[in-house]
């Protein structure tokens, strides 16, 4: 009896919305209910999802944090240690923002590696590649401002080295460094021109760029683990006879499964924002529990851990300028990785070992980078091992379109294979 209440209220309520918003139930039905996501999708495929709650997570514990924190050199500082001690559940709030900045990387560095396995980049994913990447962009630059924010030590004096990197570009160099900062050190134009965009500008563009990856991903339709085409199979499922014979509706069938990752990943983030928030340094720097001092210099200057692998091939090269036009390349190449693959095939599971093994070099580069861009950066026998490993890393992009046509590949199945 109460369920048909509320059965009859849902659908008044939603009879009412489409009255007047006919436009709505379609695209959730295009978006949700009628999109057909490949029945094969593995543990991969979750780290999507994770992103865009780690989001909204981030946007939501970033409100709560701004209604309390002082926008100025002077007060900065001592505005997140009220926050942390005085405010009811600020320090909840103000590490649930903080460890979900490093989760995000986590599950986007994660949801990158996955494109790369699969190929999800290959035509004709280029656009969903390239918007990926503008996010990549977006949220590093969303991550560096929102550091500063709280004027300790490591904010300060990183926010120093990597302005100041922009001192290298020819001619332009000084006076692009000086603007940047709206001064000759960081200071409190800095700051509140870091605000302005941390918690405005910068999320505005990610918000964007978030709808029109998923836009641009929707149009084509999602790549599997097989990295075989669903829409060009056979037509018609229990569902609608138009449909990818291999297709399953995203909702009710994806929501249900991704809810559970959401829970474990809650459960994850838990464990550390209870338990270990500052993650032995990793996540927040020792040095930024002290206020920012221009005069005493941290003895090891070195960025979040997101950005080591990059700062390690800066650290590596000894020449300024070459350093930082690396540090850049390293990044801007990655664009290019639908360009560069020249595979028959899209999914690693049916190319050959030349290309598994490569790829897995690749990551290990990345991450042993990453290693020795957090360390101090004194020891000359990790300077040698950080240039070869730059030195791959570049190598196995310049090089993708020999060995990726190279390579022997494997017949790939008709239909997606469901390994159950
Ligand atoms: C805020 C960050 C991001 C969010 C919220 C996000 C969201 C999503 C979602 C929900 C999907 C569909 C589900 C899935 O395949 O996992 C997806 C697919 C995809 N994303 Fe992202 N993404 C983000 C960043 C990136 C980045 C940085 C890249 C790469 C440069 C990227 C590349 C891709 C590709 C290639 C696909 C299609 C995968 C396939 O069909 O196999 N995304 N993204």
């Amino acid at each position: 009896m109460a369920d048909n209440i509320l059965v009859r209220a849902a659908n008044g309520v939603m009879g009412w919305v489409n009255d007047r918003a006919p436009a709505l139930m379609p695209m959730y039905r295009k978006h949700m209910s009628e999109y057909y996501a490949p029945k094969n999708f593995n543990i991969w495929y979750i780290f999507g999802v994770l992103s865009m709650v780690v989001l909204v997570n981030q946007i939501v514990t970033g409100i709560f944090l701004t209604m309390h924190y002082k926008t100025s050199a002077a007060e900065a500082f001592a505005s997140v240690e009220y926050i942390m001690r005085d405010v009811e559940w600020g320090w909840l709030i103000r590490y649930m923002h903080s460890t979900g900045a490093s989760l995000f990387f986590i599950v986007v560095y994660l949801h990158m590696f996955r494109g790369l396995m699969y190929g999800s980049y290959k035509k004709p994913r280029e656009l969903v590649w390239i918007l990926g990447m503008l996010i990549y962009l977006a949220l590093m630059a969303e991550a560096f401002m929102g550091y500063v924010l709280p004027w300790g030590q490591m904010s300060f004096w990183g926010a120093k080295v990597i302005i100041s990197l922009f001192g290298a570009i020819p001619v332009i160099g000084n006076g692009l460094t000086e603007w940047i900062m709206g001064d000759y050190l960081p200071s409190d134009a800095t700051l509140n021109r870091f605000f302005a965009l941390h918690v405005i500008a910068v999320p505005l563009v990610l918000l964007l760029l978030v709808v029109l990856h998923l836009g641009a991903l929707h149009e084509v339709g999602s790549n599997n683990p097989d990295g075989v085409e669903i829409k060009k199979g056979p037509k018609g499922n229990r569902w609608s006879p138009t449909a990818p014979a291999d297709g399953v509706p995203f909702h009710p069938y994806y929501t249900v499964k991704d809810t559970f990752y959401v829970f474990a990943m809650m459960v994850i983030a838990a464990f550390i924002i209870f338990f270990a928030p500052a993650f032995g340094g990793w996540f927040l720097e020792h040095d930024n529990f002290t206020e920012a001092n221009s005069l005493v210099t941290p003895a090891h200057i070195k960025p979040v851990w997101y950005y080591t692998p990059y700062y390690a091939m800066l650290r590596v090269i000894p020449h300024k300028l070459s350093g930082v036009l690396v540090m850049f390349g390293a990044i801007a190449i990655l664009f290019l990785v639908p360009w560069l693959d020249r595979a028959k095939v899209k999914s690693y599971r049916y190319r050959g070992l030349l290309s598994k093994l490569l790829l897995f070099g690749f990551a290990i580069s990345f991450v042993w980078l990453g290693r020795i861009g957090a360390g101090p950066g004194t020891d000359p026998v990790e300077t040698i091992i950080g240039r070869f490993l730059t030195a791959y890393y570049f190598l196995f992009f310049l090089t993708m379109p020999v060995w990726t046509k190279l390579d022997k590949t494997k017949p790939v199945p008709e239909r997606v294979t469901t390994h159950d």
